[in-house]
């Protein structure tokens, strides 16, 4: 394997300032225009004080990397710090929630694009908890993490985007805590079985043709398969990856289901879903405006949605709307 593909920059911000990293730091460096990573500090105790002195000071200005065979470790301990932040009263809200979009989107990315094994996924669940303690503690509702959504159109940033409106829909309309849960969840893993299909497919500049049509079309099943082998998640969650794509007047996928027959859960997901993707630019045409996303959603398309909940999620977008 080439060596870039091994190595991921890591966020410097979750390692441990008074602790061991529980991992090893790797430099980059260019030897006769090939990338190789060295190791700068192992876990023996002496490396491990290099590091926190160099952290103290401030004087780690490289770029830091941790080796693939050690990305469930690193995640375990950017969850752990991001659970110090999220209950220290002295961190403001919205840079609790940009760190947890931060660890979110390189969870997702890990997972979509490195071909991570889904036991990186474990740690979402934690992650999600950290969200839904920081937006119910938010005032200002969805505003205080609509700044940190990063409209790219990758699936892992869509992911993560889709995970937030979720739970600040949830937490609005004062759902259980229990269903929170399972509407982030969903939201974030609703695309999981995109991670089954070629990339040049699913970032496709042109219209698809019916083979590649229907490859897209069976990423609900798949990610359902994917959820089942994890053994981790309930019915409601696999729920919502199988429903998203299903229509209120039975022309969606894969089942053609109708409105009583998509749990309401799913018909929240769509609708968060359909938002995300029309504000984010594609290769093959520009983002939307949210007026513009949230009039197409209830003209040309409203009968394949829960008006209903598109009522309340421009509720809870309240000013985002204005802002774009
Ligand atoms: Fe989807």
């Amino acid at each position: 394997m080439h060596p870039e593909a091994e190595f991921r920059p890591l966020n410097k911000e979750f390692l441990n300032r008074n602790a061991d990293q529980c991992f090893d730091l790797y430099l980059k460096t260019v030897q006769e225009g090939e990338a190789k990573f060295v190791r700068f500090a192992g876990k023996a105790a002496e490396h491990q004080a290099k590091v926190r002195q160099l952290l103290e000071k401030g004087e780690l200005q490289q770029e830091l990397y941790f080796h693939q065979n050690d990305r469930d470790l690193y995640f375990a301990q950017a969850s752990k710090k991001l659970q110090k932040w999220a209950t220290n009263e002295k961190v403001p809200i919205n840079r609790k929630a940009k760190k947890i979009y931060s660890v979110s989107k390189e969870l997702m990315q890990e997972f979509f694009d490195y071909n991570a094994s889904d036991s990186v996924l474990g740690v979402a669940d934690e992650v999600l908890e950290i969200m839904e303690g920081v937006v119910s503690q938010s005032d200002q509702g969805f505003a205080s993490v609509a700044e940190h959504l990063v409209r790219d159109y990758h699936v892992y940033t869509h992911s993560v985007n889709v995970a937030m409106y979720c739970i600040s829909y949830g937490t609005q309309m004062k759902m259980d805590k229990k269903d929170i849960r399972t509407l982030g969840l969903g939201g974030m893993f609703h695309d999981l079985g995109l991670s089954k299909i070629p990339q040049e497919i699913i970032y496709k500049k042109g219209s698809l043709d019916e083979e590649e049509m229907g490859n897209v079309q069976g990423h609900p099943k798949i990610g359902v398969e994917i959820l089942e082998g994890m053994r981790r998640y309930g019915m409601p969650v696999m729920q919502i990856v199988e429903q998203h794509h299903e229509d209120c007047n039975g022309s969606g996928y894969p089942h053609g289901s109708n409105k009583t027959d998509i749990s309401l859960l799913s018909r929240i997901c769509k609708v968060a879903d359909v938002y995300d993707s029309m504000v984010s630019p594609r290769k093959y045409r520009k983002a939307m405006t949210p007026m513009e996303a949230l009039s197409m959603m209830t003209q040309n398309l409203r009968d394949t949605f829960d008006l209903e909940i598109i009522r309340n999620f421009i509720v809870m977008l309240g000013p985002t709307v204005r802002k774009g």
